[in-house]
């Protein structure tokens, strides 16, 4: 792997001085030397951050560690709601507000800690009334309102294994995660607003419901009032059910390894895994992170960016920031949504001190202009975050001066839905900012570079990024696929997690992600597998083969490219391309929409039959192809797709 240039060149952006006069670590010298004694003994570090949280009974170990398989906390008992929510409601904290919403339209509600828990209480009756029991899956289809974080609440709550899935997700989306999770109930909503207009979610359960077979209870939210059909056999409103349900609720203690939710995400095979995330050792890596990443104080309001179908709506808007006790803003529609002022206006409307969104959004918002951001009072900021893909140098630097007033720190935050939390970051009253980096690793996470051989990176050498100790918020497995689970993380190096994403740590010791490893793209910051991709396209009944690969895309980091190959029968048409395109966004969701659909007579393979992505890639990227080719089948192909691509 390449040797690249040193970190030098770029600029440096030391922490404001009276950020870190306030903030938790405040040098690096402090993070330095918390940092040392934390690697030196994690089991301590963390077992400190676990007791400030509530325990119903205290764990006998902090660490069981068969490899791959953690323990946390075991012996310990704990319930996450009652964390996040019972904590705060029953102290000083009861009216403080825990969530603020606005919706796409404009309509408001603020649920203080003690309404939250009224809420929450309401739910998990109607949860119990419906028969669900610790240890039930709940598949969570929702639009981001308050209810879907009352919704996982509820199910920690009674110790329920929620799934959220995404509300882009096409309907085979929902009916592969209900059969692999097994669930037995669904929450959802008739729909939600996106763009002004309304979203329907609830034909798509129904359709996976049905295909399913399996579930006893649907509940659904009344959010925009559209109609929906309602099966009486299974389904039943939420408002109803929650009004006739008692508002308090006394929660059970679980083991401290009781699983907490599982949540899907895209690998090298065409079927998304399930990560298993527990209970205590969960909380505890969210709590700790967002105390210490986003510096969280009382008086904060803080808003993640990000849509509770994903691991950071899971981590960072419902259970870090809540077992913190702080405010939080929740957003229900797009960024765009009248215009692209939409977020500014909210941050000067709601005073927000710290926000946390994704690259491609802060690319989006740079080609719509500054004239956007520059009309809004963006004076409360203090601290922005950005996380799911890494953030180019122009992005960061427009963030800091147009979002940031030139006064916030960034931190870059590096992490995954199989990490649970945060793990490479600056801390943002200690670690001087370097565009383009994510910094130093989090207490207690002992990060590498390897190269292929295992051995340890020199600095700026490209290698593999593994985590060498356990840590708390790391996934227990792949649901109903142990296998899997030693294979995709723990195989490449004995002992080691593997990552998948390329780095490199420069002379400083901070780490730059390079991207993903395995066949999985990152557009817009999700994750889908190119696998996933290629299956969804073949069945099609036009299609006899296809193969997709990512290629740089200015807004979104990658956009998917894909190469088809037609059965004798069928001919290359716009019309086609058309369904095709919509055909993946039925199968998988609008999100794994190919950009760019290719017709291709013939596919660059090697002489066993294996597809050559790589040279597919290349003639994305660069319409060229370099590279070794010597064990290319038939040399044509490559010729036969220049041109067509160069059209
Ligand atoms: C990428 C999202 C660079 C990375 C929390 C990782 C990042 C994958 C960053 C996980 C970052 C996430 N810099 N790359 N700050 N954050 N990634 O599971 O490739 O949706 O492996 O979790 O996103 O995506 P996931």
């Amino acid at each position: 792997m390449s040797q690249t240039s040193s970190a030098e060149s770029h600029p440096i952006y030391p922490p404001p001085a009276d950020f870190s006069a306030r903030a938790r670590v405040p040098s690096m010298d402090d993070y330095q030397r918390r940092y040392d004694a934390s690697i030196a003994d994690p089991e301590a570090f963390w077992a400190a951050e676990a007791g400030e949280l509530l325990w119903r009974e205290p764990w006998t170990r902090v660490l069981d560690w068969q490899m791959p398989f953690a323990r946390w906390f075991d012996g310990g008992k704990i319930n996450v709601c009652e964390n996040c929510v019972d904590r705060h409601a029953n102290g000083p904290l009861r009216d403080k507000a825990a969530i603020i919403w606005e919706g796409e339209p404009g309509d408001q509600r603020t649920l203080t800690y003690g309404q939250l828990h009224e809420e929450v209480c309401r739910f998990a009756n109607v949860l119990e009334r419906n028969d669900l029991t610790a240890g039930d899956r709940v598949i969570i289809y929702m639009p981001m309102v308050p209810e879907a974080a009352v919704a996982m609440l509820a199910c920690a709550r009674i110790g329920a294994v929620h799934s959220v899935v995404f509300g882009g997700f096409s309907s085979e989306s929902i009916f592969d995660r209900l059969e692999d999770s097994g669930a037995v109930a669904v929450i959802t909503a008739d729909g939600g607003w996106r763009r002004g207009s309304v979203v329907p979610l609830k034909p798509a359960v129904d359709e996976a419901v049905a295909k399913y077979g399996k579930i006893k209870r649907v509940i659904v939210l009344r959010r925009c009032g559209n109609e929906v059909a309602m099966n009486p056999a299974t389904d039943v409103w939420w408002h109803e059910a929650a009004a006739a349900a008692p508002a308090t609720h006394s929660p059970a203690a679980f083991d401290s390894e009781h699983p907490l939710f599982i949540l899907y995400t895209s690998g090298s095979t065409g079927k998304p895994k399930g990560i298993l995330h527990t209970s205590g050792g969960y909380l505890t890596g969210t709590y700790a992170t967002c105390k210490y990443v986003f510096d969280m104080r009382p008086e904060d309001v803080y808003w993640c960016t990000a849509d509770v179908g994903w691991i950071t709506g899971h981590s960072y808007i419902v259970y870090g920031p809540l077992a913190n006790g702080a405010t939080q803003l929740m957003y229900e529609g797009a960024p765009n949504h009248p215009d692209f002022g939409r977020f500014w206006s909210m941050i000067e409307r709601y005073r927000v001190t710290i926000f946390y969104t994704a690259p491609t959004a802060i690319r989006a918002f740079i080609k719509a202009g500054n004239h956007f951001p520059a009309g809004h009072d963006l004076s409360s900021l203090r601290l922005l975050g950005s996380v799911g893909e890494p953030i180019n140098p122009e992005a960061w630097t427009w963030y800091h001066q147009h979002i940031g007033g030139g006064r916030c720190p960034i931190v870059d935050t590096w992490w995954q839905t199989e990490t649970g939390a945060i793990l490479i970051s600056p801390m943002p009253g200690a670690t001087p900012c370097i565009p383009g980096t994510a910094t130093r690793p989090f207490f207690g996470i002992d990060a590498a570079i390897l190269d292929d051989a295992g051995n340890e990176c020199a600095p700026n050498q490209d290698g593999r990024l593994v985590i060498r100790k356990p840590w708390p918020s790391m996934t227990r497995t792949i649901y109903n696929d142990p296998e899997r689970f030693k294979k995709t993380y723990w195989s490449d190096f004995p002992g080691l997690y593997t990552a998948g994403d390329g780095a490199r740590r420069d002379e400083h010791g901070n780490f730059w992600i390079i991207g993903r490893l395995d066949d999985v793209l990152n557009v817009s910051g999700h994750r889908l597998g190119t696998a996933e991709i290629e299956s969804a396209l073949v069945s099609h009944p036009a299609v006899a083969e296809a193969a997709a690969v990512g290629r740089p895309d200015d807004l979104k980091g990658q956009a998917v490219a894909v190469f088809v190959t037609l059965k004798a029968g069928f001919t290359e048409s716009e019309e086609l391309r058309r369904e095709l395109r919509n055909h993946v966004g039925h199968v998988i969701g609008a999100i794994a929409k190919p950009d760019d659909i290719h017709f291709a007579p013939g596919l660059p393979k090697t002489r066993s039959g294996k597809i050559m992505r790589r040279i597919l890639k290349e003639l994305v990227c660069t319409g060229q192809v370099t590279g070794n080719i010597t064990t290319l089948e038939d040399y044509s192909v490559i010729a036969t797709l220049q041109q067509k691509i160069a059209h």
